[in-house]
């Protein structure tokens, strides 16, 4: 067993936690994780108003009575993102537990404290960690530069980012993100101080994630040297997996003259949904996935997943 602020703050049998995944953080995928004894979060903008996020969450309670969160990533968006009908169908439904990302979620924390749910705000410096706790965030989840998605622009490892985020927040719970994948991940992060760990890449090689099998085998086959990063010019940051597009994508990055638009077509999500996640075609466009997929050489259930990591962070703690 393994105790800590997270489990007891939410009802949590492991302090183990899946945070938001477009394309991947459904329903199905967030009732497998918290019937695994873990906390999955269904990914808010991937439903297009308040009312189809409302009804994934109750069809997500058919399959679990265990608790889970919604996530909500607070980024500008060229169409507008219904995230005010998102907060009230979160308040509505009955769900306690928010994970934000992006920008400070500034505006929504009235009506989530009057409502009793708590947030936990990912971000990925010490300075928006201490920023959004001053704001009322409850608990900050630092995600090191290791991580799938936004790493922010900072650079800084996850060996380096925990501790010195849990030094700066002492009085607030901190989960470990970005690189997490096993036991020894687990263990390693409580000893830097975290209250549990975030793990996505992880998550989607599993055999309840509805993402084709395709890329579930590519995950394990990859190395930690199989990410790139795009975005860097436009200090929009992202790690994705290393393929033919995220490489040519950086190469025409490489001249700083370049705009969003001369990578539009190629960064698209909807496309790299469609053809990588859906269809299988690994080549087929951007898709997210951390260095993390270097400790990943299998496609378990979640459940046996969870279970796999908790014995091997025992005999971790006993090692030592
Ligand atoms: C396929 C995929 C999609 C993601 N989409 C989102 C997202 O929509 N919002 C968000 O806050 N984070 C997103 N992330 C980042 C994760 O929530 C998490 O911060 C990160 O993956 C942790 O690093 P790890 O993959 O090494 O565990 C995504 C990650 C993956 C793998």
């Amino acid at each position: 067993m393994f105790k800590t602020r997270l489990t007891e703050m939410f009802g949590v049998e492991t302090p183990i936690c899946m945070g938001g995944m477009t394309g991947v953080g459904y329903g199905d995928l967030v009732a497998a994780v918290a019937e695994a004894g873990a906390l999955g979060f269904i990914t808010a903008h991937m439903f297009p108003s308040g009312q189809a996020l409302f009804d994934e969450i109750e069809r997500t309670r058919t399959m679990t009575s265990k608790p889970f969160g919604v996530n909500l990533t607070l980024l500008p968006s060229i169409n507008p993102i219904p995230y005010d009908d998102y907060r009230e169908a979160i308040i509505a439904s009955g769900i306690k537990i928010v994970e934000t990302a992006g920008r400070a979620p500034t505006d929504h924390l009235p009506r989530f404290k009057d409502n009793g749910v708590k947030v936990i705000h990912k971000c990925t410096s010490v300075r928006h960690s201490v920023s959004a706790v001053k704001k009322g965030v409850d608990v900050i989840s630092i995600d090191g530069f290791e991580c799938a998605g936004h790493p922010g622009e900072d650079d800084v490892g996850l060996v380096v980012l925990l501790p010195a985020t849990v030094d700066a927040l002492p009085d607030t719970p901190i989960i470990a993100s970005g690189g997490m994948a096993d036991g020894r991940s687990l263990v390693a992060a409580l000893a830097l101080g975290a209250e549990g760990i975030n793990m996505c890449t992880r998550f989607c090689a599993t055999k309840e994630a509805k993402i084709h099998e395709n890329v579930k085998r590519r995950i394990v086959e990859s190395t930690e040297l199989d990410t790139v990063l795009v975005g860097r010019t436009l200090r929009n940051t992202a790690r994705v997996a290393r393929n033919a597009i995220s490489e040519e994508v950086a190469r025409i990055q490489q001249d700083p003259s370049k705009t969003f638009e001369d990578v539009k077509e190629l960064m698209a999500g909807q496309r790299a949904r469609a053809n990588v996640l859906g269809e299988g075609d690994i080549d087929g466009g951007i898709w997210t996935s951390g260095q993390s997929q270097a400790l990943i050489h299998d496609i378990p259930s979640c459940k046996d997943l969870v279970a796999t990591i908790m014995k091997q962070a025992e005999s971790v703690r006993a090692r030592l």
